[in-house]
């Protein structure tokens, strides 16, 4: 199959490609996702499938406004997920509620009860979804376990060839994917730290819980997602809490191997040495995230055996950064 390239301007060629059964990847503002019509088992189920992902993982329903979420999820929940619809969308937010029964089918929810929705802030995207009628899944559009894509190439590299096209709208604003709440459980639960943070969104809700803080090999998670290996690339990764350890850390590794990358900011790669590799974070943690995942890539293609990237407390918008960073890096933090 040839994957084609899509400019804002060819919404319909897309949404027509949705509608012929097809998976297109479409852009928003956390990272690129995976896009299938919601509404087809058979076609949810080319997703699994393109992305090499477990199927009883399941996928996020994107809309183009809540109007689109109240066909399916629990008419219950609409005080509720309304104050955080109002609040927070289009953005990086998504909701997960009890649905009506049988309006949504298990090769979306992972047969849960529940479903996830979200309404992404892309003007392109939020087209395809008005244009196309009815809303689409979305997993982010990588091979699974790979770094989210946070530009089109990323997704042209990891599934060309297993899907129809790929709507290009740029490199995302925010990089990391979205915060996921559930709002199906006594106290709302975060099981994903995103942009939006847990005082937002205690702001909103009262009481919040944070269900992904430790999370073993033998604990099921809640997002049966956060259990899988995630945003690794081929070289370790390695976490440099202190920017003063970067000199120690290069010496240690450097009796392994020449072959070293640098993934910091730029008051940090200023002082590094010019025979490693070096990938930009800018110059805080809001940069950092939106440049985490394209940084993993790029010095995975330099064939680097260490990747010795930056730390950055885990409060507040840093949460989401340092949540990613240590899944990639399978927790793995320098130590003196
Ligand atoms: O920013 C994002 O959320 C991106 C863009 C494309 O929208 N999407 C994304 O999708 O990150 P995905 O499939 O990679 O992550 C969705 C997460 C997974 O951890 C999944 O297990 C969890 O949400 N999830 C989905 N439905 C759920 C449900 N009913 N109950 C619990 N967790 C659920
Ligand atoms: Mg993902």
């Amino acid at each position: 199959m040839e994957t084609v390239i899509l400019k804002d301007d060819q919404i319909s060629t897309a949404a027509n490609f949705l509608a012929d059964g097809q998976l297109v990847a479409f852009p928003t503002e956390t990272v690129y996702g995976l896009g299938a019509d919601a509404t087809r088992p058979d076609i949810v189920k080319n997703v699994y499938a393109a992305k090499g992902r477990p199927s009883d993982n399941p996928l996020i329903v994107h809309v183009d406004g809540p109007d689109m979420v109240w066909q399916y999820a629990d008419n219950k929940y609409q005080d509720i997920a309304g104050k955080l619809m109002k609040q927070f969308w289009p953005g990086p937010l998504t909701i997960i509620m009890p649905i009506q029964p049988g309006k949504l089918s298990p090769e979306v929810t992972g047969g849960l009860k529940t479903a996830a929705f979200r309404m992404p802030n892309n003007r392109a995207t939020l087209d395809l979804i008005k244009t196309f009628g009815k809303p689409i899944v979305g997993p982010s559009a990588n091979t699974s376990g790979k770094p989210s894509p946070t530009e089109a190439k990323h997704v042209y590299h990891d599934l060309k060839g297993k899907i129809a096209a790929i709507l290009d709208d740029g490199p995302t604003v925010i990089g990391v994917e979205s915060t996921v709440i559930d709002l199906s459980v006594d106290v709302p639960t975060i099981l994903r730290p995103g942009m939006i943070t847990e005082s937002q969104l205690t702001e909103v809700l009262g009481e919040v819980r944070s269900d992904h803080h430790k999370v073993t090999q033998e604990e099921i998670p809640k997002a049966p997602g956060m259990k899988y290996k995630h945003y690794a690339p081929n070289a370790q990764v390695v976490i440099i809490d202190n920017v003063d350890d970067f000199t120690n850390a290069i010496n240690e590794y450097s009796k392994e191997t020449k072959n070293i990358g640098i993934l910091a900011t730029d008051s940090v790669l200023k002082t590094i040495p010019d025979n490693l590799e070096k990938f930009s974070l800018g110059d805080d943690v809001i940069s950092a995230s939106k440049h985490l995942f394209a940084g993993l890539r790029e010095l995975d293609n330099d064939k680097v055996e260490f990747i010795l990237a930056q730390g950055f407390p885990q409060e507040g918008s840093g949460e989401a950064y340092g949540n990613r960073l240590n899944k990639s890096a399978g927790q793995k933090h320098f130590k003196i």
